[in-house]
């Protein structure tokens, strides 16, 4: 099977510090890849590099088979590589539909066209069955974690995304909205989405991942199917790097 979204050879630096070294991820349709890696270990740096928020020093972008140049945000979107980041998901000041809409407003004329967009978010978010938020109209300050993850994947489902990224989605919630979120998760990659999990909480990538991918001080440890490996193997690819044949095999230096 080919991967939708392959890197190969990433290598990105902020000034003196190396943060990702030659780092390969494949993520495949109708699949959820499992990124993992302890705090700092270059999960969103490797996503932000996708996603065109930082250039890369080296290393190649891989879509559909097809090498591509991702220089900024809009380039990632034009391909179809739609990213929930950890930091800068929503705009709180702004209601569901102007966030879905932001940036890629439907006009009517001079105007925006309201009803559109009300109509598509509403059928967006009700083809992901969606019932617990109360309007669309609302403001996204008054939505709960859970609701503010929804509204964030059920964008990147409004824009025909093929790749969706979602860095700690669940994070800061709770058990039954970390519930819901995961679930969401699954039926993304069911629908042949190719959906790429940022977690390090084992439980959910162990109920939701066919693949897991752990990165170790910005390596690229093992990438692995998650039937093929336990909980203890992959904590210690994450804390260590490697996990008896799995994983780096010289010495690392960081
Ligand atoms: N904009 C930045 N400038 C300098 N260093 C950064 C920047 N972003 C991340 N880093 C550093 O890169 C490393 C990886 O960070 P990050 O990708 O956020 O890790 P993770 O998401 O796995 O927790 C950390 O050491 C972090 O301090
Ligand atoms: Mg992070």
């Amino acid at each position: 099977m080919t991967p939708l979204l392959e890197v190969r050879g990433i290598d990105k630096s902020f000034g003196p510090v190396k943060v990702l070294h030659e780092v390969e991820f494949s993520a495949y349709p109708g699949e959820v890849t499992a990124l993992v890696g302890d705090n700092g270990a270059g999960k969103s740096t490797l996503v932000k590099c996708i996603g065109g928020i930082y250039p890369i020093d080296s290393g190649q972008i891989f879509f559909d088979g097809r090498q591509v140049t991702v220089h900024t945000p809009r380039d990632a979107g034009e391909l179809g590589i739609e990213i929930v980041y950890q930091d800068l998901a929503l705009c709180d000041n702004l209601d569901i539909v102007q966030n879905m809409f932001l940036g890629r407003e439907r006009k009517n004329g001079f105007l925006l066209d309201e009803d559109s967009m009300e109509e598509l978010a509403e059928k967006t978010l009700s083809s992901l069955s969606v019932r617990t938020v109360k309007s669309i109209r609302q403001q996204v300050s008054s939505l709960s974690g859970g609701q503010r993850q929804t509204v964030a994947i059920a964008k990147a489902v409004l824009w025909n995304s093929k790749v969706v990224i979602l860095d700690e989605p669940t994070a800061a919630l709770g058990v039954a909205q970390t519930a819901q979120v995961l679930e969401l998760v699954r039926r993304l990659a069911d629908t042949g989405l190719a959906v790429v999990l940022i977690s390090h909480n084992m439980n959910d990538v162990f109920a939701v991942s066919d693949r897991i991918a752990a990165l170790y001080l910005g390596r690229m440890a093992a990438q692995v199917k998650t039937a093929d490996v336990t909980h203890a193997q992959v904590v210690e690819l994450i804390t260590s790097g490697r996990s008896g044949e799995l994983g780096l095999k010289n010495g690392v230096t960081s």
